[in-house]
C-alpha cells in the first residue's frame, strides 16, 4: 500500500499492503486518480441469507417487462428452452468502477440459474455449444481489455468493455434448436462504468451486427422469442419495431442474486415488478440533451425542466417507444380513480430570514384515491402513478410531473386495494427564476387548475380531479443561488393557436447575486470566544457522547491544527486506519485527536455493495432499485446491507449515487436511479433511511450534477436555477428532508462555472441554509485544487471550508498522492485567510458525524 504520509497520523492496527499490487488509475485532465481496487483476500464468503433473498426479490421487483404477445411469458412448466446470447453464461451482474467493484462471493448466471431450478427444460445441446465457446473466449474485462492493450496491462480504469463479442452462430444451429424447443430465450447484454460514457456506437448503445443476425436468425426460426437484455443503461431498442419479438425483459444489472432473480420472473415464479424509471425513445437523437451532452469543457442544460418524460410527452410524444413508468406483470389491473380532495389555500408563512434560511408555508396535501383490481388470471401487484400538470403561466410547464406513486400489495386474481396517495401541495409549486410571477426566487403555484392524472404510467395515467389556485401562492420564498453566469438559451413553451405545445427559446435568467458579500456578511462565529478557549479540564469526545459536556465546549477547546485536522481524510485510500480496502478514514486521523476520544471512521464505497478486500453482498445497481417503485422494499434491502456494514467495518457507505439520468449516454448511469426527480428522491431516501436504522452512515452523492463522466473533473454543467432546484438538487432535497443523511458528497464538476467542492452557495446556502442539513459534506475523491476568485487570499481547501465542505477525501493534496494538503491551517494563520469560526464549523458538523454513527466511546450503535 501507499502507507499514509500525514505527519501526525499512527495506524491503529498494523500498516497492511496495497490491495492491489496493480493498483488501476484514470488518467483524466489534471493529472492521474489513483484508485485502488480492492481484491479480494479474506475467505470469508459466507452471507445473511435474509440480504441475499431480498437482493433477490429487489432484482426481480426492478425487472421490468416491456412486450409480452401472446403470453410469451411466463415459460410453461417444463417448456424446452433453447438460450441464445453469450451472457446466458457471461451474465453481467454489475457494472464498474467503485459502484461496482465489490468482491461478491459469488454471481450466478442465467444458464446455471435456470438449470438449478428445474422449472423449465434447457437445450443442453445448444448451452454446450455456447459454453465451449465462452471457456475459449473469456469475458474476463481485464483479460479483454489487455489483450486489446498489451502495452499497458492492469492499467484498465475507466477503459472497461461495453459488451463483450457475441458469439456468431449458422442458421443450421438455430433451425435444429428450434426442432427441440419449443422457446428461445436471447440474452443481450451491456456494461457500463464510472469515468467513461457509453457511446453511440454498436456494442454499446446499439447492437453489433452479430447480435442483430443473432436476433433476426431466431425471431425466424422460433414462433416465440423472449429477449432478456442485461444491462444497467437504456439503450437502442428501435429492433423491436422491426423484429418479430414475443418478450423483452429489461433485467438491468441485479448484482449476485440478478440471474436467479431472472429466473424467478422467466418462469412465472415472481412476477416482473418494474416500471420503466427512465423513457425510452425511438432515437437517441430525439432526446432533448443529445445536442448538448459529452462536451469536455461546458455543456448548456438547455433543455431546462424539459428532463425525460417531461420534454417527450410535452413537445414529442410521437418519438417514444416506451413511456416513462410503463411495465407490464402477467396479470392485468384496473386502475379506477375514485376521489381527489384537497384544496390550495393562501398561506402567508413564507418567509426568508436574513441569514438565508427559509420557511415553507405549510399548504398541507391533496389526496388522491384510487381502487385497484386484478382483473387477469394471476396474482400481481400494480404500482399506481399520480401525475400532474399544471396551469399555463409565466413559467413554462411540462405536460406531465409525478407526484406521487404506490404499490399495491400482491393481489390475488379478482381482489381489490384501495390506495391513497398524499401528494403534499408545495411539492406542487414551481421556482420562478426570472420573476415572471412577480415573485423572483420563490416557489410558486401560478393561478389556474392543477390537473391530477392516475394510471399505470404517465400515458395511461387519466385525469382524476384537480386543485384551483385562485391566485398566485408563494409556497416559499427563498434567495437567488447557484444560478449561471454564462449566457445561453433554454427551452420554453408557447401554446400554438391550436393549443398545442411549441417548443420556443428564451434566455436564462443570470446570477445577480454578490457572493463575497454574501460570505462575509455569514461568517460563522467563533465558539467559545474567538481566540479558542483553553479551558482548565480536558475535555474529550466521550463526555460530550456521555452529556457531561456540550460538543461546542469540546470544539472550542481544540487548537487550530486539530481543527484543520478533522477538515481532511487519512491521506489515502486503503487508510491503515480501518478495514483493508476502505475508501479513506476521516475524523480522528492524527493521534492528538485519538487522545481525545476522537475516533476515525471508516468509508467504503458504494451503491452496489461494500467495496473492500473482504468479500461484501453485491446488490442490485440502483437504476433496478428505483424500477421497483417500491422505496419501503428498498429500505429493508439498505437496513440488511446497514448490518452487512457493521460486520465488515464500514462507518460511511459512500451511496446511494443519486444524479439525474440526464442523457442515456452517461457512463454512471447504472448506479443512479431515474431521470425522475421524485422517483429519485424517494428511492435515495429509502437506502439512507435503511442504511442509517442500523446506526452506521450513508453518504448520497454527487452533489450536483454529474451528469456526464467525460471530463469529469473539469466539466461545467450550466444550467438555470430553476432546473438545478426542480429537478437536480429536488432528489437531493427530498432525501435531505425526509432521510436526513449524516454524510453528503459533492460531485467533480463545476455547476455554473463553480466546482461542487467549493460551492458556497450548493452546500452553504441551499443545502445547510435553505434545507436544514447538519450532517457532514465531504469531496469526491481528490478534488482539483484552485484559488477562490472572490477571497484571492484562499485558495484550496481554505476555499473549500470557507465554501462549507468540510472534508477533502481521502486528504491528499494530489490525485493519488501521499501528502497531505495543508492549506487550512495555513490560510488561518495568514492575513485575510479562513477564521477560527469557520474551521469550527468544519469540526462541528464531523464530530457531529462521529456522534451520529456511534463511534464514540461508551456508544453502542443499533445492530
Ligand atoms: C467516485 C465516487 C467514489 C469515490 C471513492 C470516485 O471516483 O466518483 O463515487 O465514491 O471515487 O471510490
Amino acid at each position: 500500500m501507499l502507507p499514509s504520509a500525514s505527519s501526525e497520523s499512527t495506524p491503529l492496527s498494523e500498516p497492511v499492503l496495497s490491495a492491489s499490487p496493480d493498483a488501476p488509475r484514470e488518467a483524466e485532465a489534471g493529472g492521474l486518480l489513483s484508485q485502488l481496487s480492492a481484491k479480494a483476500t479474506d475467505g470469508d464468503r459466507s452471507v445473511n441469507p435474509e440480504l441475499v433473498a431480498a437482493a433477490r426479490a429487489a432484482a426481480a421487483r426492478g425487472a421490468v417487462l416491456l412486450r409480452n404477445d401472446d403470453d410469451a411469458l411466463p415459460l410453461a412448466p417444463g417448456a424446452r428452452v433453447a438460450l441464445f446470447g453469450r451472457t446466458q453464461k457471461d451474465w453481467i451482474a454489475v457494472g464498474y468502477g467503485s459502484g461496482g467493484d465489490v468482491n461478491a462471493p459469488y454471481a450466478t448466471n442465467l444458464l446455471d440459474s435456470l438449470r438449478e431450478t428445474g422449472a423449465v427444460e434447457v437445450d443442453e445441446e445448444l448451452a454446450g455449444i455456447y459454453e465451449a465457446w465462452c471457456a475459449q473466449n473469456p469475458a474476463e474485462p481485464g483479460e479483454v481489455w489487455c489483450a486489446q492493450n498489451p502495452a499497458e496491462p492492469g492499467e484498465m480504469w475507466g477503459q472497461w468493455p461495453f459488451s463483450y463479442p457475441e458469439m456468431p452462430i449458422d442458421d443450421d444451429a438455430v433451425r435444429a434448436a428450434a426442432s427441440r424447443a419449443e422457446t428461445a430465450v436471447v440474452v443481450l447484454g451491456r456494461a457500463a462504468g464510472e469515468d467513461r460514457e457509453n457511446l453511440l456506437e454498436p456494442g454499446s448503445y446499439y447492437l453489433t451486427d452479430t447480435e442483430r443476425t443473432l436476433l433476426e436468425q431466431v425471431t425466424a426460426a422460433f414462433a416465440r422469442t423472449v429477449v432478456v437484455l442485461d444491462t444497467g443503461s437504456v439503450i437502442d431498442l428501435a429492433w423491436v419495431e422491426e423484429l418479430p419479438v414475443s418478450a423483452l425483459l429489461v433485467a438491468w444489472l441485479g448484482g449476485m442474486e440478478g440471474a436467479r432473480a431472472i429466473t424467478d420472473v422467466l418462469t412465472g415464479a415472481v412476477e416482473p415488478g418494474g416500471r420503466l424509471p427512465d423513457t425510452i425513445a425511438r432515437r437517441y437523437e430525439d432526446g432533448p440533451s443529445a445536442a448538448h451532452f459529452g462536451d469536455p469543457v461546458a455543456n448548456d442544460y438547455v433543455e431546462d425542466v424539459f428532463v425525460g418524460y417531461r420534454y417527450f410527452e410535452t413537445f414529442a410524444p410521437e418519438a417514444v417507444l416506451f413511456p416513462f413508468g410503463t411495465g407490464l406483470t402477467y396479470t392485468t389491473f384496473d386502475i379506477a380513480a375514485d376521489e381527489v380532495t384537497g384544496e390550495i389555500r393562501a398561506d402567508e408563512g413564507a418567509t426568508v430570514g436574513p441569514d438565508g434560511s427559509a420557511r415553507r408555508a405549510d399548504l398541507g396535501a391533496v389526496t388522491v384515491r384510487a381502487r385497484v383490481t386484478n382483473t387477469g388470471r394471476r396474482p400481481g401487484s400494480e404500482v399506481v402513478q399520480v401525475y400532474a400538470a399544471k396551469p399555463d403561466g409565466a413559467l413554462s410547464q411540462p405536460a406531465r410531473e409525478l407526484v406521487g406513486f404506490a404499490r399495491t400489495g400482491l393481489l390475488a386474481p379478482g381482489e381489490t386495494e384501495d390506495v391513497a396517495i398524499d401528494v403534499p401541495i408545495a411539492s406542487l409549486a414551481s421556482y420562478d427564476d426570472a420573476g415572471g410571477t412577480g415573485r423572483r426566487s420563490a416557489w410558486v403555484l401560478e393561478p389556474g387548475q392543477y390537473r391530477l392524472f392516475v394510471g399505470a404510467d404517465v400515458r395511461r395515467a387519466e385525469e382524476a380531479g384537480a386543485l384551483t389556485a385562485p391566485e398566485l401562492v408563494v409556497v416559499e420564498r427563498l434567495e437567488e443561488a447557484a444560478a449561471p453566469r454564462e449566457p445561453f438559451e433554454r427551452l420554453a413553451l408557447r401554446r400554438g393557436d391550436d393549443g398545442k405545445a411549441e417548443p420556443v427559446h428564451e434566455p436564462v435568467p443570470l446570477a445577480t447575486v454578490d457572493l463575497r458579500e454574501r460570505i462575509l456578511s455569514r461568517l460563522p462565529e467563533a465558539v467559545g470566544g474567538a481566540a479558542g478557549a483553553a479551558g482548565a479540564r480536558e475535555v474529550t469526545l466521550a463526555d460530550v457522547a456521555a452529556n457531561a459536556a456540550s460538543l461546542e465546549d469540546f470544539v472550542a477547546r481544540l487548537s487550530p491544527e486539530q481543527l484543520a485536522s478533522l477538515a481532511y481524510g487519512d491521506v489515502t485510500m486503503d487508510s491503515p486506519l480501518g478495514a483493508r480496502g476502505n475508501a479513506g478514514a476521516l475524523g480522528g486521523v492524527t493521534e492528538s485527536l485519538r487522545a481525545l476520544g476522537v475516533p476515525p471512521a471508516i468509508t467504503t464505497d458504494g451503491p452496489s455493495g461494500i467495496r473492500i478486500s473482504a468479500f461484501a453482498s453485491l446488490l442490485p445497481c440502483g437504476t433496478a432499485l428505483a424500477a421497483g417503485f417500491d422505496p419501503a422494499a428498498v429500505e429493508e434491502l439498505a437496513a440488511l446491507h446497514g448490518g452487512e456494514m457493521l460486520a465488515k467495518g464500514s462507518d460511511i457507505l459512500l451511496s446511494p449515487g443519486m444524479n439525474i439520468h440526464r442523457d442515456p449516454l452517461c457512463g454512471r448511469n447504472f448506479e443512479y436511479f431515474s431521470e425522475d426527480p421524485l422517483l429519485t428522491g424517494r428511492s435515495a431516501a429509502a437506502v439512507v433511511r435503511g442504511v442509517q436504522s442500523r446506526g452506521v452512515s450513508a453518504c448520497p452523492k454527487h452533489f450536483a450534477c454529474n451528469n456526464q463522466e467525460t471530463a469529469r473533473t473539469v466539466a461545467d454543467s450550466r444550467v438555470s436555477e430553476r432546473a438545478l432546484r426542480e429537478i437536480y438538487l429536488r432528489g437531493f432535497e427530498i432525501c435531505v428532508r425526509e432521510a436526513s443523511p449524516h454524510t453528503m458528497m459533492t460531485s467533480y464538476n463545476k455547476i455554473n462555472g463553480v466546482w461542487g467542492h467549493y460551492h458556497y452557495d450548493l452546500v452553504t446556502t441551499i443545502l445547510r441554509g435553505q434545507w436544514g442539513y447538519e450532517g457532514a459534506i465531504v469531496t469526491d475523491w481528490w478534488m482539483q485544487m484552485a484559488p477562490d476568485p472572490d477571497f484571492p487570499a484562499l485558495r484550496d481547501s481554505a476555499y473549500r471550508v470557507r465554501a462549507g465542505v468540510d472534508v477533502l477525501m481521502p486528504g491528499s493534496i494530489e490525485h493519488g498522492g501521499t501528502v497531505r494538503e495543508d492549506s487550512v491551517v495555513e490560510s488561518y494563520r495568514s492575513d485575510g485567510g479562513i477564521t477560527l469560526g469557520e474551521m469550527q464549523r468544519t469540526a462541528l458538523h464531523v464530530l457531529r458525524l462521529l456522534l451520529d454513527v456511534g463511534l464514540v466511546e461508551g456508544q453502542s450503535r443499533a445492530r
